[in-house]
């Protein structure tokens, strides 16, 4: 039995109070933060933005690689001091890893109070009392059918320009390395109506930009409704809403959906099309359900209709039983797409996935970071001539906010998904602008107002 004060004591009968939430992770992650924050709400609990204020802690963490979770584990050893300087603080543990070690997080540490999945996000409210009785308060039962539909998330962007909007859960690919579909359960999608109610909210409010969110946002069904016609009717509540979307997998980005980006201008001229490894034998064992000469020919598909469409991936240097050759064919095929942007990890093996159960992690350590640096300085090479490909073009940029290095500066993106910082010359937060570029790195544009 945990001591009890007159802090928990209000937790535990009347409800309420301060929560503090931190997020770790992907945009999904980021979603439901804000989901997880409108349930609070709804139970009579008020937002904090600093940790001393709060009466219940929330770290929503990820558990798709080990230093994803080292972090995490980092973060708890802090919250020992936290919980000492206060007295008393709840601690709650969601997301990802909660979902993967349950009640190993209570145990290890000695400072959680609190684990919940990220399919028992309503359950929250009740078992916050539960924990501030001392009790066990646990709950990672995933579902089936949980889309949190009908739920208004509190926006935690910092402009409010961008949102993100979840459309579906969940994943059913299992590839091979992936604990995303343990820890996020079977797919599922939102319903069409409650996305369209809550795009146009958000233009309403001041929105001009939103990320439709998935793990295979490809897959999505509702009824009839497929992803070609959710996004055609996402981009037809006002041509000034920019609609972004993520992740595709290669294996389901159909002609229709790429016919759907081609005729809308505000769909934006971006793809992220994850790749993980340029071999066709490392495909095969990841379980990706595609070949290079496949993912080549939707590349291909995409450039044809869409010939400003910038493409961008995720790759996996290291997996198991990987050759020379084979990272020789990612390297490759980074040149042959041109990459505008990737995000590149080293594999890391997740207890219980395909590959921990029946593959061995055989790739050692520095062959592991040296093929990533590999990969990471050829991607620098595409990026900066990427960007210098822009140099004396126009753009619209949607602008986002003012820029760290000078007040007078704004920076915003391109539909290309590529930052841009700029002169401000009395535009707002949230215009839309032409910029000319005039000079990059191989991470930003800058240019100045036309
Ligand atoms: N659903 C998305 C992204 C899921 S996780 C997709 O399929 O593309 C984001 C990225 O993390 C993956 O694309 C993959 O590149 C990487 N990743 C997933 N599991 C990993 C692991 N065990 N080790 C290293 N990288 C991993
Ligand atoms: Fe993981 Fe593959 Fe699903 Fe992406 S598609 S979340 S990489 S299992
Ligand atoms: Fe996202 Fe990490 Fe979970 S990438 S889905 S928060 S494991």
């Amino acid at each position: 039995m945990k001591k009890i004060d007159a802090q928990a004591l209000r937790l535990a009968t009347a409800g309420g109070g301060k929560i503090y939430i931190e997020t770790y992770g992907c945009q999904m992650n980021v979603g439901d933060s804000e989901v997880v924050l409108s349930i609070m709400k709804d139970n009579g609990y008020e937002r904090t933005e600093y940790i001393d204020n709060a009466d219940v802690i929330l770290i929503n963490t990820c558990a798709v690689r080990d230093n994803a979770e080292q972090r995490i584990w980092g973060r708890l050893f802090e919250m020992r001091a936290v919980k000492r300087r206060r007295g008393w603080v709840m601690v709650g543990i969601i997301g990802c890893m909660a979902e993967r070690l349950k009640e190993e997080l209570m145990e290890r540490e000695q400072v959680v109070d609190l684990v919940v999945g990220p399919d028992s996000y309503r359950s929250l409210p009740d078992l916050v009392r539960t924990a501030a009785t001392g009790g066990k308060a646990i709950n990672v039962m995933l579902s089936h059918e949980e889309t949190y539909a009908e739920i208004s998330p509190v926006r935690t962007d910092k402009n409010g320009v961008s949102a993100f909007v979840a459309i579906m859960r969940g994943c059913n690919n299992m590839c091979s390395y992936c604990v995303v579909p343990y820890t996020r359960g079977a797919e599922r999608s939102r319903s069409f109506e409650t996305i369209i109610n809550e795009v146009r909210n958000l233009f309403e409010r001041g929105y001009r930009e939103v990320t439709l969110l998935g793990q295979n946002v490809n897959s999505y069904m509702d009824g009839q409704v497929g992803f070609a016609q959710l996004l055609r009717a996402v981009a037809e509540i006002s041509p000034l809403l920019r609609v972004r979307f993520a992740t595709s997998h290669p294996k389901d980005l159909s002609d229709e959906v790429i016919n759907v980006i081609a005729s809308y201008k505000n769909i934006c001229r971006s793809i992220h099309l994850p790749a993980q490894s340029g071999s066709n034998v490392m495909l095969q064992v990841m379980n990706r359900k595609y070949t290079r000469e496949w993912y080549l020919e939707r590349i291909s598909a995409i450039k044809k209709s869409i010939p400003e469409c910038s493409v961008s991936t995720d790759l996996i240097a290291g997996f198991c039983g990987e050759t020379e050759q084979d990272h020789a064919d990612t390297l490759s095929l980074m040149n042959e797409v041109g990459y505008e942007f990737a995000y590149m990890f080293k594999y890391s093996e997740r207890p219980n996935t395909k590959a921990a159960r029946t593959m061995a992690d055989d790739i050692s350590e520095d062959v592991k970071t040296a093929r990533l640096t590999e990969i990471i300085n050829l991607q620098n090479e595409l990026s900066l001539a990427s960007n210098k490909r822009d140099i004396g073009k126009v753009f619209e940029v949607l602008v986002e906010g003012q820029s760290k290095r000078s007040a007078e500066q704004l920076f915003g993106r391109t539909s290309q998904n590529k930052v841009v910082v700029f002169d401000g010359r009395g535009a707002k937060v949230g215009d839309y602008v032409d910029v000319v570029v005039n000079s990059c790195s191989s991470a930003t544009l800058m240019g100045e107002v036309v």
